[in-house]
């Protein structure tokens, strides 16, 4: 009987540690004696047919490379642009192009809106296992994603490097961090370099108390503040809407930032400088440890396919990567409760959260 052969594609925003997981699937697959394809571009690739032989040599010098060796894209099956500009229900042609390769699995590497895409496609009858990769850490039924601690270092640094000057300026720097609609990365970049006010999604903030704490450390001779603000962040009384469909929506968050910028430089008459480190926090060489987890998840996923296990997404618990059924994970984000313990250090610390 013919050995295995398996598809894997990556989609939605790349990140540091995507080719850390392609090779590890695929080593660890071929260990097993299973064939390994990649599809180019994100879905589009299982689409229009479009995928390469993972032999190991070409799985071999990835492990430290940023970015995904496949390419990605935000497309989505069931609403694909055509050249003609017309969007399409290719769900069929994925489906058809998968029996026709003879496919045993397809593995996704992605995000939320990778899953909801990775379980329509199980739902028509293809066996699909996922990885939980994505800066933002907000895909649920996982205690982390990969690519999460890699943004985090960057915006730590960053935060680092904005103390210095902001200290010989005397200045208020507010920087604004990636995350969509959650703010696991602003608050973990936030506690660890230090930022006197952290701003995320879930503690919608009052602008007046942002202004309180940039006020009181000047009053005890600190001449500088550091505001951590999530994309996502929002004013009380701002509606806050959970679509990932949603594009004007998105676009809405920069001038949250701005707005948050033009306000506290009135209310407090100071001076504020903006940053926002935007896709410097998905470029670059991922962290030892996103490279483990990488490996960890890849690894036990190709496993999992050599037991005939399906339908599932490869989640971390702890020091275990075990099998979630998709239908658990897909369409459900995970944000960051009002009563994690990051929060109770950092309102310990005396940060604010502007609330
Ligand atoms: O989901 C990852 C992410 O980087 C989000 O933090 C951000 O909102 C979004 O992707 C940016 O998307 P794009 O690369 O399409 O501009």
């Amino acid at each position: 009987m013919a050995g295995k052969l398996i598809g894997i594609l990556t989609s939605g925003g790349d990140c540091p540690g995507l080719n850390a997981a392609i090779r590890a699937v695929g080593k660890a697959a071929h260990s097993r004696g299973i064939e390994v394809v990649g599809f180019l571009d994100g879905f589009r690739g299982l689409v229009e047919n479009r995928y390469i032989r993972l032999d190991n040599a070409r799985l071999s010098g990835i492990l430290t490379l940023g970015g995904t060796i496949l390419g990605t894209s935000r497309d989505k099956p069931h609403k694909m642009v055509m050249g003609s500009g017309e969007v399409m229900n290719m769900l069929p042609v994925a489906v058809d192009n998968y029996e026709r390769l003879h496919l045993d699995a397809l593995v996704c590497l992605g995000g939320n809106g990778t899953h909801k895409n990775a379980y329509r496609l199980a739902k028509d009858g293809l066996n699909i296992l996922t990885l939980p990769k994505t800066i933002d850490n907000d895909v649920a039924g996982t205690d982390v994603t990969f690519g999460f601690d890699t943004a985090m270092s960057i915006a730590t640094d960053a935060i680092d490097r904005l103390h210095t000057t902001a200290d010989s300026h005397q200045r208020t720097m507010v920087v604004e961090i990636m995350g969509h609609e959650v703010g696991w990365l602003a608050l973990g970049a936030g506690l660890a370099g230090g930022a006197d006010v952290i701003l995320i999604p879930e503690i919608p903030y009052d602008v007046e108390r942002v202004v309180e704490p940039i006020r009181a450390r000047s009053r005890r001779g600190k001449r500088f503040s550091i505001v951590a603000v999530a994309e996502g962040a929002r004013p009380q009384g701002e509606r806050v809407d959970h679509d990932d469909d949603d594009d004007a929506e998105e676009e809405a968050w920069h001038s949250h930032s701005l707005a948050l910028v033009q306000r506290l430089e009135e209310l407090a008459e100071i001076e504020v400088r903006f940053t926002a480190l935007g896709h410097l926090q998905r470029g670059g060489t991922p962290t030892a440890y996103d490279r483990l987890l990488a490996t960890r998840l890849g690894t036990r996923c190709a496993e999992l396919i050599a037991d005939d296990v399906g339908g599932v997404m490869v989640a971390v618990r702890g020091d275990d990567c075990v099998p979630v059924p998709l239908k658990e994970v897909a369409g459900e984000l995970r944000t960051v409760p009002k009563d994690h313990p990051w929060i109770a250090s950092g309102r310990a610390v005396g940060t604010s959260f502007g609330d």
